[in-house]
C-alpha cells in the first residue's frame, strides 16, 4: 500500500535540498508533488495565493481558503489515485503548512474549527482519500534560517527582517503544536545535508519505505 508523506519545514530549513536529494533516489517510483501545486489547476491557485500581490491585501480567511481549494485539487486529482495505485506520495509542503503559517505565523488561531472541519472534508470523508501518514518537519532555530536565506545569493534578500523573525517563531511554534495533534516527526535541520538525507532514508525505511 502506498504511503502519504510530507515535508515541511520553515524557509532556509533545507527541506527544498530534502525533497530533491530523496527525488534522485526514488526516481519514477514515487510520486513527488508539493503545495500549493502539484496539478495544473493547483498550480494557478498557487500563482493566485503564493506569487500574486492582491493576495496579501486580502482576508487571512481567503488565503487560508485559497490554500485549502489548491489541496482539495491536488487530493483528487493526483493524492488519491497514486494512493489507490500503490504508489508512496511525497509532498513538498502539506496542511502543516496552513496551520503553521496561517493559524500561528498570520495569527488566525480562530480558524483551527474551520481548519479541522476542512481536514475532515478533503482527507477523511470518503474512502478514496487519504491524511498524510506522516509528516516530517525540518527543525531548526528560526535565527540560523535567516543566516541561511540571507546566504543564498539566489534568494530574494532583505524580506526576513525582525518582524519576520518573531513571525517564524510563531511558525516554529505552530510546527510543535500541529505535531501534538497529528503524526508528525521532527528532524534537526542544522545539520549537514548528507545526515539529515541518511536520518530521512531510514525513517522512510523503518516504515517499509524503500527506493
Ligand atoms: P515556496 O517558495 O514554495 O516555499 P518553499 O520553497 O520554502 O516551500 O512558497 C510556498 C510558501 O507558501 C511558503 O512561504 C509557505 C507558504 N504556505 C502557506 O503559507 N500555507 C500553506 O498552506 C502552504 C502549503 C504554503
Amino acid at each position: 500500500m502506498g504511503q502519504y508523506i510530507v515535508f515541511d519545514g520553515m524557509d532556509g530549513s533545507g527541506k527544498g535540498t530534502q525533497m530533491k536529494l530523496l527525488q534522485e533516489r526514488f526516481g519514477a517510483t514515487a510520486v513527488f508533488t508539493r503545495e500549493p501545486g502539484g496539478t495544473p489547476f493547483a498550480e494557478e491557485i498557487r500563482r493566485v495565493v503564493r506569487d500574486n500581490p492582491l493576495a496579501a491585501t486580502s482576508t487571512g480567511l481567503n488565503n487560508f481558503l485559497l490554500f485549502w481549494a489548491a489541496r482539495e485539487e491536488l487530493q483528487q486529482n493526483l493524492v488519491a489515485p497514486a494512493l489507490q495505485a500503490e504508489r508512496h506520495v511525497f509532498s513538498d509542503r502539506g496542511d502543516s503548512s496552513t496551520y503553521a503559517f496561517q493559524l500561528w505565523g498570520e495569527q488566525h488561531r480562530e480558524l483551527l474549527g474551520l481548519f479541522k472541519l476542512l481536514r475532515y472534508f478533503v482527507f477523511e470523508k470518503s474512502r478514496e482519500r487519504r491524511a498524510p501518514d506522516l509528516y516530517i518537519i525540518f527543525d531548526l532555530h528560526p535565527r540560523i534560517a535567516r543566516e541561511r536565506v540571507m546566504a543564498d545569493s539566489a534568494r530574494e534578500q532583505n524580506h526576513f527582517d525582525m518582524r519576520d523573525l518573531e513571525y517564524y517563531q510563531r511558525v516554529r511554534e505552530g510546527f510543535h503544536s500541529f505535531a501534538s495533534q497529528w503524526p508528525a516527526v521532527f528532524l534537526d535541520a542544522t545539520r549537514p545535508p548528507a545526515e539529515v538525507h541518511q536520518d530521512v532514508l531510514d525513517l522512510l525505511a523503518s516504515r517499509g519505505i524503500v527506493p
